[in-house]
């Protein structure tokens, strides 16, 4: 009995001290702390789970609401050969280095075309201007200030200040409707670029020539687009505007982004590449990226498959719009068929792209856009929306994933590859040609050259 007794008291000294009690006094005191305890246990089970119920709510919204952004420099991808070779590891002081000499030494090919083609380009993401903001923008040959002014409207010109050449877009404050430079400030109308205040003139007059380019711009669907063609007295065409994204019944889910290294015709290319398609996009995302292990055997239970056609326009429709349907679908053992998607993709003149993704679980849409940032580098980005459910929450996700995974591969062949003018195609590489004569339409002859537009880029 006494053994028992102590027995007790030793649990329940145990069990009160993990209560966080004393516990200290006889066994009559320790029974009536313990009975207190037992007392207090619902409460106790009420905090613990209605706590617990609180923080998985909110990872849950969180997770609902949040947005995945993958982002990749120029010497991220398809240069790990090199420094494999090299053994130079992700933190090495050369490896920056060493990948510059690798694209150096790359034979870019002859009779490049045009590096700066005609038509609406991507400058921003509408998300990374607020009121208020002024941001340059190097592309296309350019140096731009994009600004945005307190009532919301987007203006882009020129970066250079005519007064001492400052850049506009590295300090300069948006006052009302017009910029105002950083140097001297002067003030530029976001309207006309024309200069509108000299602050320290006596005379208070403002030369006339004191004007800056005034570029045209357009903002649909999340990006900032500007008008660039050789020819001013041609009238752009007008953007297709995704209404359910304009309108908010599709919200935006994240993006990926990309600087590649290829002439901008690469990219749009890989539409009526449909050869490409089992090559490289064959081998299930599971192996990931680099395509030197892109086809390991285990990866054979599961494979990709692509049906794909690309169509110029035909007589009456847009001219600068090409079409190109696709479907996916993933097979297991070459038997299953799961993951059918329908892909309806609108190619709006050479730097956007519109996919209207068709699912069983519902549709959604990917926007790309390439602009290019020099000659031979790309900034190619890929923002997907679709309507809000918990469904999107987590397939919008994956969609990213698998879409960043098998662009990153598009890349590793196109980091290092040459323009080949005159490609040697067979009967099925058809489609190639007709894209390349279709894409022809947006050089012009007076179209900056490859080699002048390299050489403007040396000091
Ligand atoms: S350089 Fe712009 S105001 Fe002087
Ligand atoms: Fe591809």
């Amino acid at each position: 009995m006494e053994k028992l007794g102590s027995m007790m008291e030793y649990r329940l000294k145990t069990f009160t001290g993990w209560m966080g009690r004393s516990g200290n006094g006889s066994l009559e005191e320790l029974l009536n702390d313990a009975c207190d305890t037992l007392v207090l246990w619902p409460w106790v089970t009420v905090l613990w789970y209605g706590g617990l119920g609180l923080v998985l709510s909110y990872g849950l919204y969180l997770f609902y609401y949040q947005v995945l952004v993958w982002k990749r420099d120029l010497t991220d991808i398809g240069y790990n050969h090199i420094l494999d070779a090299a053994r130079i590891g992700k933190s090495d002081r050369t490896r920056v280095d060493t990948i510059n000499r690798a694209r150096r030494l790359r034979k870019i090919g002859d009779r490049l075309p045009p590096p700066y083609p005609n038509g609406w380009f991507s400058v921003l993401e509408s998300e990374n201007l607020t009121r208020g903001e002024a941001k340059s923008v190097d592309c296309l040959g350019q140096n731009l200030v994009v600004f945005r002014t307190e009532a919301g409207e987007v203006n882009v010109l020129d970066a250079y200040c005519p007064h001492l050449g400052a850049n506009l877009g590295v300090g300069g404050i948006v006052r009302g409707d017009c910029i105002e430079c950083p140097f001297h400030h002067w003030s530029f109308s976001g309207q006309d670029g024309q200069c509108t205040n000299i602050p320290y003139s006596k005379s208070g007059t403002v030369p006339k020539v004191a004007r800056l380019r005034k570029w045209r711009s357009l903002e649909v669907n999340g990006f900032i687009f500007v008008w660039h063609h050789v020819d001013p007295e041609v009238e752009p065409w007008t953007i297709n505007v995704v209404q359910e994204i304009e309108d908010g019944r599709w919200v935006y889910y994240g993006k990926n982004e990309f600087l590649v290294n290829c002439h901008i015709q690469d990219v749009p290319e890989n539409g009526a590449d449909v050869a490409h398609l089992s090559a490289v996009h064959g081998p299930n995302m599971i192996s990931g990226s680099d395509i030197r292990y892109s086809r390991p055997a285990w990866a054979d239970f599961g494979m990709h498959s692509w049906f794909a056609s690309w169509k110029a326009p035909e007589e009456g429709e847009p001219m600068h719009i090409a079409k190109m349907d696709l479907v996916h679908s993933f097979r297991i053992f070459n038997k299953f068929e799961m993951g059918k998607i329908d892909v309806r993709a609108y190619q709006i003149g050479p730097g956007y792209v519109q996919l209207m993704m068709n699912t069983s679980m519902g549709p959604f849409v990917v926007l790309q856009t390439v602009t290019p940032i020099e000659p031979l580098v790309q900034k190619v980005i890929h923002r997907f929306y679709a309507p809000r459910s918990m469904w999107n929450a987590i397939f919008q996700k994956f969609a990213i994933l698998a879409e960043s995974i098998m662009f990153e591969r598009d890349m590793m062949v196109w980091n290092h590859k040459q323009f080949i003018d005159n490609p040697l195609l067979i009967k099925e590489d058809r489609l190639i040609k007709s894209y390349r004569k279709w894409y022809s339409q947006f050089y012009s002859e007076n179209s900056m050259s490859f080699t002048m537009a390299k050489e403007k880029l040396d000091w």
